[in-house]
C-alpha cells in the first residue's frame, strides 16, 4: 500500500493513475477502523480500479474539545488492516497539510444543518462538508463510499456534491452490526461492559419498529420507542424519529421512504444508529 501524507504528493501520484486509465474510489475516514470502514473499501474494491482510503481526524466536526481529544486514532493498527485487505493508497495526512490557519467555510445546506445531528451538534456538517470537500477537490474520486450509519451525513454531502455540480458518484453502504445488533462505531471501543449492554437498546428498539412498522400508527411506535429508550439505565435519550428518508421530515402513512434514526448517550458515549422501513 502507498502511503501519502501530503497533498502534493498524492495528487502526483493520481496524475499518473488517473493517466492509465484507473478509475478512483474514495473512503473517507478518520481512522480506529472497523468492518463497517473495511466493507467501504471491500465494496469500493468490488467496483474496480483504485482505492483511496484517507484516515483524517477533522478538528472541524467536533463541537465538543472533549471528543476531539479522546476520538481514538491507532494508526498503525489501522495500516495493518488497509494492508490485510489490499487497500491501495492511504492519505493520513496533518491538520496543518489540510487547513490553512483561520480558514473560513459557510454551505448553505437548508433545513438539514439543523435537523436532528445537525441540530444537537451545532456546526458539525459545516466542518463534515468543509473537509469533504477538500478531499474531492484534491482527489477527483470518481466514487466516493460513506456508510448508512450517518445517514443524515450521506444527505447533506449529496446536497453538497448537487449544489456544486461535483462529478462524483456517491454510495452509501450498509450499517455492519456487530453479531448482537450493536452497530458498529469507532466510538463502541469507549463504552464499558455495562454500557456495551444498555447500548443494545438502540438496534433492539430499531429493530423493533421495523418489524411492527404501520403507516397508521407511526406517532405510537414513536412514543413506545422513546419509552423504551428512555426506561433503559444508563441511557440519555437525544432523540428517536420515524422520518421521511429523503427530507428526514417526519414521516406520515403516505411517506414512502421511512427511515427510523435514533442518537442517545449510553455512559459517556454519543452512539447513533437507524434502520430503513419499507
Ligand atoms: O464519517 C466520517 O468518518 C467523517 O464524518 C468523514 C466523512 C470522514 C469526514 O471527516
Amino acid at each position: 500500500m502507498k502511503i501519502f501524507t501530503t497533498a502534493n504528493e498524492l495528487r502526483q501520484y493520481l496524475v499518473q493513475l488517473k493517466a492509465s486509465g484507473a478509475a478512483i474510489n474514495l473512503v473517507p475516514t478518520m481512522g480506529a477502523l472497523h468492518q463497517g470502514h473495511l466493507s467501504l473499501i471491500q465494496e469500493a474494491q468490488r467496483r474496480g480500479g483504485a482505492v483511496i482510503c484517507s484516515i483524517f481526524v477533522n478538528p472541524k466536526q467536533f463541537n465538543d474539545p472533549k471528543d476531539l481529544e479522546l476520538y481514538p486514532r491507532p494508526i498503525l493498527d489501522d495500516i495493518k488492516k488497509l494492508e490485510q485487505i489490499n487497500c491501495d493508497i492511504l492519505f493520513n495526512p496533518a491538520v496543518s497539510e489540510l487547513y490553512a490557519d483561520n480558514e473560513s467555510w459557510h454551505l448553505n445546506i437548508g433545513e438539514l444543518e439543523g435537523m436532528l445531528e445537525g441540530k444537537f451538534r451545532p456546526g458539525h456538517y459545516q466542518g463534515v462538508t468543509h473537509v469533504v470537500h477538500k478531499l474531492f477537490d484534491l482527489i477527483k474520486p470518481d466514487t466516493a463510499f460513506f456508510g448508512q450509519k450517518d445517514y443524515q451525513q450521506f444527505m447533506v454531502i449529496s446536497h453538497m456534491v448537487a449544489e456544486m455540480n461535483f462529478p462524483v458518484n456517491l454510495v452509501m453502504c450498509p450499517i455492519q452490526r456487530e453479531p448482537d445488533g450493536l452497530a458498529m462505531s469507532s466510538r463502541n471501543i469507549h463504552l464499558t461492559p455495562d454500557d456495551r449492554q444498555h447500548a443494545l437498546i438502540l438496534s433492539k428498539t430499531l429493530h423493533w419498529v421495523k418489524q411492527n412498522f404501520n403507516p397508521n400508527n407511526i406517532q405510537r411506535l414513536k412514543h413506545d420507542a422513546e419509552k423504551a429508550i428512555r426506561d433503559e439505565p444508563g441511557v440519555e435519550l437525544a432523540y428517536f424519529e420515524i422520518a421521511d428518508g429523503d427530507t428526514l421530515h417526519s414521516a406520515d402513512n403516505n411517506t414512502k421512504k421511512i427511515v427510523a434514526l435514533v442518537a442517545a448517550k449510553v455512559g459517556k458515549t454519543r452512539l447513533i444508529d437507524n434502520v430503513l422501513i419499507g
